[in-house]
């Protein structure tokens, strides 16, 4: 039999590589890259076209509920951010950064699954059972029906899955488990995607929803959840700043719901607590407008959430200026900064420009443009904007403003949380009143014009 071809992924992205390389053209990483040795494929079945492999007429699924059956945890900012509850059969990963919280926030939805009535199995190839019922007290779930085991050796813990038939299995983490008939060490790309593999496919047999723990790693010993992202059904994203309590449970991809959903949580004393109403929280610490802040009316995954833009300008001792953004696009703002100095005339260079979301939220909304002009604006020309203001649209590269979807939801957002006028596209569809005074704007250089009188 033909040698099966050996491929190098990267650990850190999981783009694949003919050959070996010190970088990753993909993703830039240094020293990620590893070798992956496929696994071989399962012993061919006897005959081509035998009765192995059958098909079953779309149709005959229709007599089956059309929406999948979910099973809520009770924890709204987790249940939504899955799609409404958890999906039986489902393959779930969650990522995030070593010591962010994902144990923390698995082991209190796990606990909250069981108290309705879930079969659950928490897995850790981590922590010592005594160490995660340590936390489990802590955290008040001590009580929970939970089943645990520590465990590494898939072989075992398919074993021990087969015999409990679990509702949903919990893996802390991907990274620790191994395969004994795949020849590499634990961590190794070959290893976590056997292990991925393997679970999904007993999630599929059994019926059991699994959630799969993957750490981000920084360096490539270890392979990161971007190499299994796609053999899961959903991938999330637990994220945040060091320095913030808050912690954002982020849907990156989602069969049984929409992608891009938030959840948000603060991390405290006794675990992670929901925040039921994140604009407020990212906007708490706002005192009187001052120079340099816009407020932008967002909208994350199905919910409108409200951000403070925040930007600093000032005159630059380098030659190249520097340009930092912290939770937004950097391309996004060299565009803005672009079409600010063709269209409107306004300059720039020789200028230091930081950009800042408050609270450690990532936007990635396009809409996001128009706070991010006006908080550069107001920055440069050290002038505060209309208190109670909120802002939101797209700016096109012709410097025109171009009107974004659910416009009706950012204003109720912003009319709930005090604010009284919005600045936002002509020709938005502003749906019913909501109570806030509205100015549409056809382009930049009308703004710049109406807002800073220039
Ligand atoms: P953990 O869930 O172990 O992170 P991960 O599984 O992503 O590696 O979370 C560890 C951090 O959370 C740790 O720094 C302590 C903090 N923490 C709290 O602040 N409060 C708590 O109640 C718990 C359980 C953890
Ligand atoms: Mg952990």
């Amino acid at each position: 039999m033909a040698k099966a071809p050996t491929l190098f992924t990267c650990t850190a992205c999981g783009a694949s590589h003919q050959k070996w390389a010190g970088r990753c053209d993909a993703c830039g990483a240094w020293n990620t890259i590893q070798e992956d040795t496929p696994l071989s494929a399962a012993p061919a079945s006897k005959s081509l076209g035998s009765v192995r492999g059958k098909t079953l007429p779309l149709s005959d699924l229709a007599s089956t509920d059309p929406e999948p059956p979910r099973a809520a945890s009770g924890i709204d900012e987790f249940d939504r951010v899955l799609g409404g509850g958890l999906v039986p059969a489902s393959a779930i990963l969650v990522g995030g950064d070593p010591g962010i919280g994902k144990s923390t926030l698995l082991l209190q939805a796990t606990a909250a699954f069981a108290r309705r009535g879930l079969s659950c199995v928490y897995i850790s190839g981590e922590e010592a059972s005594a160490q995660v019922r340590m936390r489990a007290q802590r955290l008040g779930l001590a009580d929970a029906p939970v089943k645990l085991a520590t465990e590494t050796n898939l072989r075992d813990i398919l074993t021990t899955l087969d015999a409990e038939k679990p509702d949903l299995a919990i893996i802390d983490s991907i990274q620790t488990m191994w395969a004994d008939q795949v020849d590499s060490a634990p961590g190794s790309v070959t290893q976590v995607r056997a292990a991925a593999h393997e679970l999904t496919a007993f999630a599929k047999r059994r019926g059991s929803a699994v959630m799969l723990v993957g750490h981000v790693t920084k360096e490539g010993q270890i392979a990161g959840p971007r190499v299994v992202e796609h053999m899961v059904d959903t991938v999330l994203y637990f994220e945040g700043e060091r320095g913030h309590q808050f912690r954002i449970l982020r849907a990156v991809k989602n069969r049984f719901g929409p992608a891009d959903e938030i959840g948000v949580f603060e991390m405290t004393g006794q675990g992670l607590a929901e925040v039921r109403n994140p604009s407020a929280l990212f906007l708490s610490d706002r005192g009187e407008p001052a120079p340099g802040t816009a407020v932008f009316a967002g909208i994350e995954g199905t919910r409108p959430v409200l951000t403070e833009i925040q930007a600093l300008v000032a005159p630059s001792p380098l030659g190249t200026p520097r340009r930092t953004v912290v939770g937004l696009d950097a391309g996004r703002l060299s565009t803005t900064l672009a079409v600010l100095e063709a269209r409107c005339g306004i300059p720039f260079a020789g200028l230091d420009v930081f950009l800042n979301v408050a609270g450690g939220l990532r936007v990635t909304e396009p809409a996001a443009d128009l706070a991010v002009a006006a908080a550069l604006l107001s920055a440069r020309e050290d002038v505060a904007l209309a208190p109670n203001c909120v802002l939101f649209g797209e700016i096109s590269l012709s410097g025109a403003l171009r009107p974004v979807g659910q416009t009706e939801n950012r204003l109720k957002e912003a009319q709930k949380l005090g604010f009284s006028t919005a600045i936002a596209p002509a020709n938005s569809k502003l749906g019913a009143p909501t109570g806030m005074s509205v100015r549409q704007i056809a382009d930049l250089a009308a703004f710049v014009g109406e807002t800073f009188g220039a």
